[in-house]
């Protein structure tokens, strides 16, 4: 069951690339006081290629990270910038680019993803499982 005291958890963060440590440091530490810890190395690599690719692939003046318990249990991310109009994709990277793999690395440590969009803002989400819930 999840307790009362799980109440999603915000953070506004600017546009700033220390942010992008700042969203993994707020993540990690929802989670040390749910007492989830058992996925805090996949949520803090989720949350970091999220937050980073809202800071470079848009002019987002500024990034919202929530951290929320859904009813399934699974602990749910979710990235939000100002731009609805530029949508993820998952790439499949060859062997000489270098980017190109932070989607395809949330897509393999989540059970789910994706992108919900509003007129003006989009939330990009990852659930992940909580293997002893
Ligand atoms: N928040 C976002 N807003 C707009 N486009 C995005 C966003 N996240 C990802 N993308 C698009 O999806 C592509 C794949 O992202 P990713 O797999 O993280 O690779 P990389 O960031 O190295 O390009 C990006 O190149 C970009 O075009
Ligand atoms: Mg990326």
């Amino acid at each position: 069951m999840t307790s009362p005291i799980e109440l999603p958890q915000v953070r506004i963060l600017r546009r700033k690339l220390v942010s992008v440590p700042a969203a993994r440091h707020f993540v990690v530490d929802v989670l040390k006081d749910w007492g989830t810890v058992s996925m805090l190395d996949d949520a803090a690599l989720v949350v970091t290629e999220l937050v980073n690719n809202a800071l470079r692939h848009t002019r987002t003046p500024n990034v919202r990270v929530i951290v929320r318990r859904m009813p399934s249990d699974a602990i749910r991310l979710i990235v939000i910038d100002k731009h609805p109009e530029l949508w993820p994709a998952l790439q499949s990277a060859g062997p000489l680019n270098s980017g190109g793999r932070g989607l395809a690395l949330v897509d393999a440590v989540t059970k789910a993803w994706g992108c919900t969009r509003l007129p003006w803002e989009k939330h990009v989400w990852a659930d992940l499982e909580v293997p002893d819930a």
